[in-house]
């Protein structure tokens, strides 16, 4: 964590191209390196879920199983347990490791069809990358975690993908399986098996929405009012969101669905009341909405 800082502020805070150590920017110190790290360690998901999980849509099911069977989909290979560390005997296990998976080479880039000259983006690594339009990098990019990966399309760190579907399918691709990455791997699934690796993607997409929303409607409650009980109140709604979104748009747990809108109405109700008892009696109806829509979705 200490090394992103590092590599964003020579490459984003620099004030020429010529990124010259102590005259186009400055080197972060310890301190600073220090409270960058106790802020990012604050944010996000403070406990890994733990694969498998106790799934009841046999599509999801089925994908999970894909998932993690490093003679099929091989996808715990490099994401493993859905996080960003790498299972690859070539690497030192739970590394976060940085692979050439091909995206660049996609022949049909959205953005070249806007400037046909766009640079090749190289990835990591500053050496020219010997494309005719310019570019730096060894060609390869960082993993990152997949337990929301359904909520943040589009695909990959060119966005060169639109659907979760299709950024399951370019493991299939031509273009994965002969990138340098690829052909150590090589991956093949049929259509069916796509879909059952996205539906997996995409429930425990909306599961992990559904824990941190209930979590934050609880610190809601026990708030007693003021900023974080606003706030965390509009966290749990939009969490609510992210799960509506990725089950309708797989068209998965309908059933879930239906519980999970009742409970963002009444966090939105509760929202347009003060702070007191009816709010915390509308928060512990929508809890236990949301508790109903998990049990549709795991045992
Ligand atoms: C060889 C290692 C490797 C394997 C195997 C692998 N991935 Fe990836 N994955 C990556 C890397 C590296 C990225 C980032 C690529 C980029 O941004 O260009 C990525 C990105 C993704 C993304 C995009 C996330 C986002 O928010 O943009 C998804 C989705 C994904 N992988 C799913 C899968 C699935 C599903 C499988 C199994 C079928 C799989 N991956 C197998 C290394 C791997």
């Amino acid at each position: 964590m200490r090394e992103f800082p590092i590599g964003a502020i020579r490459q984003h805070f620099t004030k020429s191209l010529n990124r010259l150590a102590g005259v186009d920017f400055r080197w972060p110190n310890e301190a600073e390196l220090d409270a960058l790290e106790a802020f990012q360690r604050s944010l996000g998901r403070h406990a890994d879920l733990s694969l498998p999980l106790p799934l009841k849509d046999p599509m999801a099911k089925l994908g999970q199983a894909i998932y993690l069977d490093d003679a099929l989909g091989k996808c715990n290979l490099c994401h493993a347990n859905a996080g960003a560390t790498a299972a690859f005997s070539h690497f030192p296990l739970g590394s976060n490791e940085n692979f050439n998976t091909g995206v660049e080479n996609l022949p049909h880039h959205p953005a070249r069809q806007v400037d046909p000259n766009m640079p090749r983006d190289g990835g990591f690594g500053r050496t020219p990358n010997g494309d005719r339009r310019g570019g730096f990098g060894n060609g390869t990019f960082n993993t990152p975690p997949l337990i929301e990966a359904a909520a943040t399309g589009p695909f990959f760190h060119n966005n060169a993908v639109h659907t979760l579907e299709d950024a399951v399918n370019f493991y299939n691709s031509e273009t994965f399986n002969n990138s340098p990455s690829g052909s150590r791997v090589r991956i093949e699934l049929t259509p069916t098996q796509v879909r059952a690796v996205a539906a997996f993607l995409r429930v425990m997409n909306a599961q992990e929405n559904i824990r941190s929303a209930i979590e934050k409607a609880k610190i809601a409650k026990q708030a007693g009012g003021g900023h974080q009980e606003e706030r965390s109140l509009r966290i749990a709604r939009a969490e609510i969101g992210h799960a509506i979104r990725v089950l309708e748009a797989g068209k998965l747990h309908a059933s879930a669905v239906m519980p999970l809108k009742i409970a963002r109405a009444l966090l939105a109700t509760a929202s347009l009341v003060p702070s007191g008892p009816i709010r915390a009696t509308l928060i512990t109806l929508a809890v236990h909405q949301q508790e109903v829509a998990r049990r549709h979705l795991v045992d």
